[in-house]
């Protein structure tokens, strides 16, 4: 009876029974990696949940955020797992997402139909990237300062200094933005671009998937075993190593030794040495590769470029980490 009431208003069980038709038609399921999709869509979901109970008690204030990070930490029950939950899985979500796009890249699947998903997918990859940035700004330890400084110079070279810093220099302005952009406007943004890739993802089905007929329940099961795989891998690292808090970042030092996450050892690695004004041209070489590889037809070498880009990266990355 209540379902039926629920069901008049809402039509909720007949959009469940749509998703579990279209998750039930038979999938490429020898194609390696084909849940990392959902496994990236169920950490970004444990990232929700565990960013929304941080906020509870995180203090977005130059002075402050240090010691409300510590207090969560130390003092706050279960605070220490929460807050390392929401580090590592950051970690892991940034690794998976490169992962699949790599699958996706190596088989091709960016080609005629799904050009819109794969350039839906860039933009999700940045922002993935950036959620990462704007939250390593939030403890106020010195890594975050040095990185909030590094963000604002490299802005400057594009004019956009002032939109980052908020002030002519960095202080109170730079964590307000840094804060906003992690807790509202990225996750706004992720939430409407995951919708939006997920919908072009079921029009066009996953790449093999068109030719097959029939149905199976063997999806949803293959991708709930991947997602609890990540699970006790995130349980083992957040147990094992919680996440650590630097000293807190001394306002008038210059932090020049501190690194940033590894995610963005090759940029802070290749723009050593180089004038400002060269390091967004250098940055734009693999954007404009990844946004334009739907329109390179030639198989091969748009294969090569990509070894190349990544050997490249994972060169400069290695690099940076022993500098
Ligand atoms: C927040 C990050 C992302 C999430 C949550 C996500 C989620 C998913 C899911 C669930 C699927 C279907 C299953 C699968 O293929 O794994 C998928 C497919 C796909 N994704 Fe993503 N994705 C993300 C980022 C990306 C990135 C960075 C790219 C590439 C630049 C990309 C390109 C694609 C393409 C082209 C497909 C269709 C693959 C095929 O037909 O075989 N996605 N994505």
């Amino acid at each position: 009876m209540r379902v039926g009431w629920i069901e008049d208003r809402t039509g909720a069980r007949q959009w469940f029974r749509s998703v579990r038709a279209r998750l039930s038609r038979p999938l490429p399921l020898k194609s390696a990696g084909i849940t990392l999709g959902s496994v990236a869509l169920f950490l970004l979901f444990l990232q929700f949940v565990s960013g929304a109970l941080l906020t509870v008690y995180y203090v977005p204030s130059w002075s402050d955020a240090h010691d409300s990070v510590a207090h969560i930490v130390t003092e706050v029950r279960f605070g220490w797992l929460v807050r390392s939950v929401h580090v590592w899985s950051a970690h892991m979500t940034v690794a998976i997402v490169a992962l699949h796009l790599m699958r996706v890249f190596v088989r091709g699947a960016y080609a005629r139909p799904r050009e819109a998903t794969w350039w839906c997918g860039v933009l999700l990859g940045s922002l993935v990237a950036g959620a990462a940035f704007t939250g390593q700004a939030l403890p106020m330890d010195e890594e975050a300062t040095g990185g909030m400084a590094v963000a604002a110079s490299f802005a400057d070279s594009v004019g956009a200094g002032a939109l980052v810093r908020g002030g002519p220099y960095v202080g109170q302005a730079t964590l307000s933005r840094m804060f906003a952009a992690h807790v509202v406007f990225i996750p706004g943004s992720l939430l409407l671009l995951i919708t939006l890739h997920l919908a072009l993802v079921g029009r066009h089905r996953l790449q093999g998937a068109e030719t097959m007929e029939g149905s199976s329940s063997a999806f949803p099961r293959r991708a709930a075993l991947s997602c609890s795989g990540a699970l006790a891998v995130l349980a083992v690292l957040a147990v094992a190593w919680p996440a650590g808090l630097g000293s807190e970042a001394d306002p008038l030092g210059t932090a020049e030794h501190v690194k940033p996450m590894w995610i963005f050892l090759p940029i802070y690695q290749a723009v050593k040495g180089i004038p400002a004004w060269a390091a967004p041209l250098l940055l734009a070489i693999p954007a404009g590769f990844l946004i334009l590889v739907p329109f390179l037809p030639w198989r091969r070498p748009v294969l090569a470029a990509g070894a190349v880009l990544l050997a490249a990266a994972v060169a400069l990355g290695v690099l940076g980490a022993m500098a």
